[in-house]
């Protein structure tokens, strides 16, 4: 693994970095923060520390008493079972176990310190005001399928079971280790079998599958996208898939290695369950090769277990206790262009026009942190970014159905108060109502972020939230933007500490590092693989750049610290009887920033909330809180409509309210392929509005990648270009071969609509995943375990992309197809896929061509590409039926005005299809509910899979009236019915209705 610190310096540099615009008569006066102000003290991890003590062994564990058992638990006292070994904090003498059986799917267990009463709350429990905590259902010990069983061993003392009952599955089980808990550090140690399949723990970079070696640090944090560490968001839930061989005699036997794809599987089930620590505080889980560890520095063991048993069932019984995530705006599926380096409403909106000028979809243009009055939220620069040009951008915008997306960041700026022309009314109202952090001493904690020293808001308050609306409010009524992308929500400040006390008369600071284009900071270099496209140009590029090179423009990676481990000190925190150490508590996680210091790099943890709350307990909400607070405030800006909010920061319950970008990733193929298993992890953990920055953040991107990424993120559900400060423009028009690979992906895209709606209005109601793993449409075939370079897009559309550089094939699956359970077609030919010789086959995918089929046994409804979602929804609709194996399709459509947030009126059209013996297909339409304002003409319909001429000739009927003809292709097996616009009277869905050929 890379060392974080080198890493930050090449990749986290550019990230972090501004440019100084409009104000920049303020630049040669301003003061610089000094790096080392965001220096914190060299810690060890525990997991990299050979001399730390392992709680296993020096702890004595806990002895159950006083067990009380009711039809729909447990509670049980759990005592220490020895002298307290205080290893990483003070251990709690006596706990409370508290078991539920909350529903037939759901076990809930609990443990806690006994002292914490009503009038005792010196401890600090995750509060359901906060986050959502399963409650008691219908679940009883006899209806559940889950049983949790316990025991006090010998040596190791209390231990627990969970086992499913319908197959005597233990699914979890600390039996013969010991529970440690203490007041900095709880250990649950849980037994696993070799090879176990593990998805989610996120938020991190790396393959879908997390594998059996691996620490997963859950940190909120300011970082850009480093492979395997702690990142923006903190999901500590788990899936979990088991595979089984099923023998002749019905018999089953684990699966303990990992099958590869080349074979057709057969004889195979699979069994998932799902595991969800409801904990906010610093975590850290170990996946072992037997083991998986669970340590956080604080709260309480506040364990669900789901039974499944499919990753469906999961997913809907873990959303069941987060929330549903929100139904989306139909607009936010358009396409949206983002960078950072927009620099007036004039360069912005040249960016709208170009768009225009070369036919490309544009939904929504987005402005960073450039639009601000020296990055201050709320608050427009009054040159570049004036308000009476904006209303008009705004309006031209919408008026041809486009939209805007500004960022807000999470900090607020703090005026010099010696400067009566620095005022700044945001900060006014929020501190008047005690609406920002606190240091421990009741003064003000002040940070720096990009405006200066800024504070922070106070989620806790609800004065706060109520300031955050009317700044909102308010703003909103000077440029009626249409959403929020809300970043810097981990929450980050670039010190350590409250480093802007005393200082504000220095205010407006630079921040402690070189921007993007600033002399002296690193200047982006060639794009990945210049070298083997342009040989000659890369090859006198290179030897002209070490000719001219300084040591200014080289140092900047070089200079990293290289001290040897063996002169380095580390601060040791050893614990202190009955008092926490919230600042460098003794257990240290693998926390990614700086030499992993909990406050470097974001606010620090002795931050004080308004009600006694230090941040060290609530670090993981805050990015979590802004955006539930963001969503208000959107509703009262714009009332009645579904707010739009894109978010870095998140937690589970998080997609309730709001989407996720991935962050500042790199204009390079690894990371294209990254996003994949990222927004599937995302899709388990409730946010499936994800999307990464395409054709890359850092760097410079070329051609080829953008060609790719363009492509790919067409079928992610949140689809954005975006680019850091100062690289090379990457819009899809940039490059010609971009312009046509962008518009023959997005006119999948916008065919697909109707269909992505659907699928998030599933997601919305009952916990449906969109982007889908293939081992979730598949789960009884073992090879597809760690397959996480194609993805499903809902149940019926299969996305195998171009990952690597140079390729014109990729190798890919089409599960079922060799195992005779499925048929596929391809989307643009609209033929049978052929039944490949070996699993894993290799699909022709030349540049500006990403493979994309649809699965046999769907039906689609389809519209037409148009400029903006609204044009397309005006267009006539298609159906194409994909005939299954067994001759049958069927799919949905669900339908509204795609914005209110509770629709007036609604409708669902259900589609089935069918081939008689004799060949007659039919197709089914009902449809039921009140909206009609989608009830357009009914263009085509399409059948895929047809193996032979309808025997009745090609007269098509819809409900016994003679309609049209079909036309029947031998070749590609398609019988298309066109002609069909008037045929309903001009409405696809104004009733039901029976096609037949
Ligand atoms: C952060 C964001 C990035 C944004 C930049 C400037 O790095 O993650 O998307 O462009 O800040 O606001």
């Amino acid at each position: 693994m890379r060392s974080p610190s080198v890493f930050s310096l090449l990749l986290l540099a550019p990230c972090l970095a501004i440019a100084q615009s409009s104000t920049a008569s303020s630049v040669a006066a301003q003061f610089t923060v000094p790096a080392s102000a965001d220096d914190g003290v060299t810690l060890l991890p525990n997991v990299a520390d050979p001399t730390a003590p392992n709680a296993q062994v020096k702890c004595p564990g806990y002895t159950a008493s006083k067990v009380s058992t009711s039809s729909i638990g447990l509670a049980a006292h759990l005592t220490l079972a020895g002298a307290a070994c205080n290893v990483y904090g003070t251990d709690v003498h006596d706990l409370d176990l508290k078991v539920e059986y909350q529903t037939s799917s759901r076990l809930h267990v609990n443990i806690r310190p006994s002292h914490i009463t009503s009038q005792n709350q010196s401890w600090y429990l995750l509060s359901t005001d906060y986050v959502p905590a399963g409650s008691q259902g219908t679940g009883s010990m006899t209806t559940s399928d889950l049983t949790f069983s316990w025991a006090n061993t010998p040596d190791t003392g209390f231990g627990f079971n969970v086992t499913r009952n319908s197959t005597g599955d233990v699914l979890f089980s600390t039996t013969g280790t010991k529970l440690v808990f203490e007041n900095q550090f709880i250990e649950l140690v849980t037994h696993q079998q070799e090879n176990y399949n593990l998805y989610g723990l996120g938020e991190v970079i790396h393959g879908l599958r997390l594998g059996n070696n691996l620490t997963r640090t859950i940190y909120a944090a300011d970082v850009g996208d480093p492979i395997d560490s702690n990142l923006y968001g903190s999901h500590p839930f788990y899936l979990q898939t088991k595979y089984f061989e099923v023998g002749s005699d019905n018999s089953t036997t684990l699966v303990m290695e990992q099958l590869d794809t080349t074979e057709a599987t057969s004889n195979y089930t699979s069994s998932t369950h799902g595991v969800y620590f409801r904990n906010a505080h610093g975590m850290e889980v170990l996946l072992g090769a037997n083991n998986v560890t669970w340590r956080t520095l604080g709260g309480s063991i506040d364990l669900y277990f789901f039974s499944g048993p499919t990753q469906r069932d999961v997913t809907h019984q873990y959303l069941n206790v987060i929330g549903m995530p929100m139904l989306q705006n139909y607009w936010g599926f358009g396409f949206h262009q983002c960078r950072w380096g927009y620099q007036n409403w004039s360069v912005t909106e040249d960016v709208v026009d170009n768009y225009a000028r070369f036919g490309i979809p544009l939904e929504t243009i987005w402005n960073d942190i450039d639009y601000m009055f020296q990055y201050r939220d709320f608050d427009n620069d009054p040159v570049r970014f004036n308000y009476s040009d904006g209303k008009a951008f705004l309006q031209r915008l919408h008026s041809r159905g486009q939209h805007y997306v500004p960022i807000i960041d999470s900090a607020i700026y703090v005026p010099d108060p010696t400067n009566a022309s620095d005022a700044y009314q945001p900060f006014n109202d929020g501190n008047a109502t005690n609406s920002f952090l606190l240091n421990p001493d009741g003064s003000l904690y002040i940070g720096e972020v990009w405006p200066g020293y800024t504070v922070f808001p106070d989620w806790f308050q609800a004065s706060a939230k109520a300031w955050w609306k009317n700044q909102m409010v308010t703003w909103h009524q000077k440029l009626p933007v249409d959403g929020a992308w809300i970043d810097m929500s981990e929450v980050s400040s670039f010190c350590v500490g409250s480093c802007g006390t005393g200082n504000l008369t220095l205010n407006p600071v630079h921040p402690p590092f070189k921007l993007p284009g600033e002399p002296g900071n690193v200047i982006y270099d060639y794009p990945e693989g210049f070298n083997l496209i342009n040989a000659t140009e890369a090859a006198s590029a290179s030897s002209a750049s070490q000719a001219q090179a300084t040591p200014t423009t080289t140092a900047t990676a070089t200079s990293s610290a290289t001290s040897s481990s063996s002169t380095t000190s580390y601060l040791r925190s050893t614990p202190t009887a009955g008092q926490r150490n919230i600042n460098y508590p003794p257990y240290v996680i693998n926390h990614v920033q700086g030499n992993h210091d909990l406050a470097v790099h974001a606010v620090s943890p002795n931050a004080t909330h308004h009600n006694g709350i230090q941040e060290y307990d609530v670090h993981n909400l805050f990015g979590h809180q802004i955006l539930q607070a963001t969503y208000a405030a959107l509703l009262a800006a714009i009332p009645n409509k579904r707010p739009f909010v894109i978010g870095r920061s998140t937690f589970p319950g998080s997609g309730t309210v709001a989407g996720h970008w991935g962050g500042d990733n790199a204009s390079k193929f690894y990371y294209m392929y990254f996003s994949i298993p990222q927004a599937l992890s995302f899709s388990l953990f409730g946010i499936p509005m994800f999307g990464v920055d395409t054709c890359g953040f850092n760097g410079n991107s070329d051609e080829e990648l953008c060609n790719r990424w363009m492509q790919l993120s067409a079928f992610f559900p949140f689809y954005r270009n975006h680019n850091v400060l100062s690289a090379n423009s990457q819009e899809a028009y940039v490059w010609g071969s971009v312009i046509d690979a962008t518009k023959i992906a997005m006119d999948v895209r916008f065919q697909l609509l109707p269909y992505l709606y659907t699928l998030f209005y599933y997601a919305h109601t009952q916990g449906d995943t969109v982007m889908r793993a293939l081992a979730w449409e598949f789960p009884n075939d073992p090879s597809l375990a760690n397959a996480d370079r194609q993805f499903f897009l809902g149940p019926s559309i299969l996305v195998t992309p171009v990952l690597t550089q140079g390729a014109i094939t990729v190798d890919g699956v089409f599960p079922g197809l060799v195992e005779g359970t499925d048929t596929y077609y391809d989307w643009y030919n609209k033929s049978p896929v052929a039944v490949p010789s070996r699993k894993n086959t290799t699909i022709d995918a030349p540049l500006g061509h990403i493979p994309v089929f649809i699965r046999g046994s769907s039906i689609l409804a389809t519209q037409q590409m148009a400029m903006t979602t609204r044009d397309a929804r005006n267009t006539s609709w298609s159906i194409i039926v994909a005939t299954g194996v067994d001759g049958t399709a069927s799919g949905s459509l669900y339908l509204d005005d795609g914005e209110s947030l509770v629709p007036k009126a609604t409708k669902m059209v259900s589609l089935s299809s069918s081939t008689s013996q004799n060949g007659t297909l039919s197709l089914k339409v009902s449809v039921s509910g009140s909206y009609t304002s989608l009830d357009l003409a009914l263009a085509n319909v399409t059948f895929l899979g047809v193996q032979s001429p309808p025997s009745s000739g090609a007269a098509v009927t819809i409900n016994g009236r003679a309609v049209a003809n079909a036309t029947y292709n031998a070749a590609s097996k398609v019988l298309s019915v066109t002609g069909l616009d008037n045929a309903l009277g001009g409405k696809a869905w104004g009733g039901n209705w029976t096609l037949t050929v």
